[in-house]
């Protein structure tokens, strides 16, 4: 029976464009929803947009559209970027989306008939930017503690929900699971719950300060504050966007570490007092920074992967995302160390594996992909290739999937590159130009197209046209999206007689910026 993984990325706001940041998390889940369909599984992949609060309506306020015209007009960015980066999500919310706005509705409304919302008179300080309110305590000079902007003082009616009862449970179930992840992540918010008294939490905002947002469904004279509204749509999505299937509760909420306390904290408490059942996991991925440098939009270093995609490739991006960095670590983006690994790994490494590989298959048997002798193994070399496509406990099939369900995407890619250098070795070694034994070269040649086959398997996930390519140089004939990961990870299955069709390099050399 097919099982089902569900994964999803933050919805981004439309108040800017999409950026580096936007893409690193999208392309995370994009690999895990590929691998998984690999695997057979039946995958739902969401992604989408925030469209309410104040940040959008002030974005669009500034260029002199209503909010659902500037979010029907930025939407397009975000949707036009999964297209350039190759993400096959499944769903795209809008929390504009009519269906949306009636879960949270509803959600509300049961949380407010069980007397988990309750209205109060607040007074303290808020940050209309960052749209928080701030204790006496958190307040010094009249700034935002988070953002450094004046905040104001304030005295209104809104509503609560009672989320400071959940803390003990709260604290118990994220000490006892791998709820959050990685572990620097689930102590920081172990830490928080620990030394701190968790407040309720401002769920409204009256529409006299901010008409743009979901009304409450109790009271029309307020709108639900943003953060509820989205965090909501992991779960309204499942009711309209999905298959017909049970899709509740996620495998995995990938996020940045900006977004934790919201999700770790406010969702959670938000679920336990709906009496939902929690995801599987979150999981905190770091922050880019630039050339060393925060980025943004007044240091005017704000990384476009639309054209980061346009100059090196939409593959090489990827790759460099996730082979440079630790999911879950910081890293720094720079143009050198992007150029750096496309021209060792990509160019070097794989692309000069492909071509020489079927340059030789050309040369010596016309293009045709020749039989393996069945002997033995000739030598150690080649026993350690067979052995990492093969063996049942060491085979790169174990460590890769080990490797990705733990979202260690830089191990997994690591590993794979430990093996294409032992098969750059094992031609160097072996000297197939020098080679008299006809049988003997012909297993060389197949053992070569083999293992790249195998190798275009596990790239797909990470850089799928890169492994299309691959696969259709190689001729395999299946198409490589539709395939089944652990039929096509046995060895042996290439087809003798089967003939090639070199294409261009891969990856072509970068010489400069
Ligand atoms: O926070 N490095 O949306 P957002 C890595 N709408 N990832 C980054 C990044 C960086 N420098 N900058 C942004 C919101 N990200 C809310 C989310 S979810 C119910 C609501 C990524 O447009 C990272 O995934 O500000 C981060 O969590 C997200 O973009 C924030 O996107």
């Amino acid at each position: 029976m097919r099982t089902k993984f569900y994964i999803t990325t933050p919805i981004y706001y439309v108040n800017d464009v999409p950026h580096i940041g936007h893409a690193y998390t999208t392309v995370a889940a994009d690999i895990l929803a590929r691998y998984n369909r690999l695997k057979g599984q039946e995958v739902f992949f969401l992604t989408g947009t925030d469209e309410h609060g104040q940040k959008v309506d002030k974005a669009a306020q500034d260029k002199g559209h209503t909010p659902k015209e500037h979010a029907d007009s930025m939407v397009e960015n975000f949707k036009n970027l999964w297209k350039r980066l190759n993400i096959s999500y499944d769903a795209f919310i809008r929390t504009t989306d009519n269906e949306h706005k009636k879960v949270v509705q509803e959600l509300l409304q049961k949380l407010y008939d069980k007397s988990e919302i309750v209205k109060r008179t607040y007074s303290g300080w808020y940050c209309t930017p960052d749209e928080r309110f701030w204790t006496e305590k958190e307040v010094k000079d009249e700034k935002c503690p988070d953002c450094g902007r004046p905040v104001e003082h304030i005295e209104e009616e809104n509503y609560f929900f009672l989320m400071s009862k959940y803390q003990d449970d709260l604290l118990r179930y994220i000490k006892n699971t791998a709820y959050i992840l990685p572990e620097t992540r689930r102590n920081e918010v172990l830490g928080f719950l620990e030394n701190s008294t968790l407040g309720d939490l401002c769920i409204s905002r009256p529409k006299h300060r901010l008409s743009w947002g979901i009304p409450l469904p109790f009271d029309d004279h307020f709108v639900t504050y943003v953060w509820f509204d989205a965090l909501v749509n992991y779960y309204s999505a499942t009711r309209y966007l999905a298959s017909q299937k049970d899709w509740w509760p996620p495998d995995h909420h990938l996020i940045g570490k900006d977004i934790l306390t919201t999700h770790a904290v406010y969702w959670s408490a938000m679920l336990m007092a709906l009496g939902l059942d929690l995801p599987k996991n979150i999981f905190a991925h770091g922050w880019w920074t630039v050339e060393g440098k925060k980025m943004s939009k007044s240091l005017g270093n704000v990384v476009d992967p639309f054209a980061i995609a346009d100059k090196y490739g939409c593959d090489s991006f990827r790759y460099f995302l996730f082979r440079e960095v630790p999911f879950g670590l910081d890293g720094d983006f720079s143009e050198q160390a992007i150029i750096k690994r496309i021209n060792t790994d990509l160019a070097n490494d794989l692309g000069n594996l492909l071509s020489r590989s079927l340059a030789m298959i050309e040369k010596y048997r016309n293009g045709a992909i020749p039989s393996p002798i069945e002997s033995k193994d000739r030598d150690d070399l080649e026993k350690r290739i067979k052995t990492w496509f093969t063996d049942p406990l060491t085979s790169i099939k174990i460590t890769y999937d080990r490797f990705l369900k733990k979202l260690e995407f830089h191990h997994a890619l690591a590993q794979l590159w430990v093996v294409i250098n032992e098969i750059n070795e094992y031609i160097q070694h072996t000297e197939p130009w020098k080679e008299k034994d006809p049988g003997i070269l012909s297993n060389i040649l197949y053992i070569l197209s083999e293992a790249l086959r195998h190798l275009a398997v596990y790239l797909f996930p990470f850089m799928p046209s890169t492994a299309e390519k691959i696969w259709q140089q190689l001729n395999v004939g299946r198409d490589l999206s539709e395939i089944n990961f652990d039929t096509e990870t046995q060895w042996g299955i290439l087809k003798p007689g089967t003939t090639i069709r070199k294409g261009t390099a891969l990856f072509p050399r970068i010489e400069k910026v």
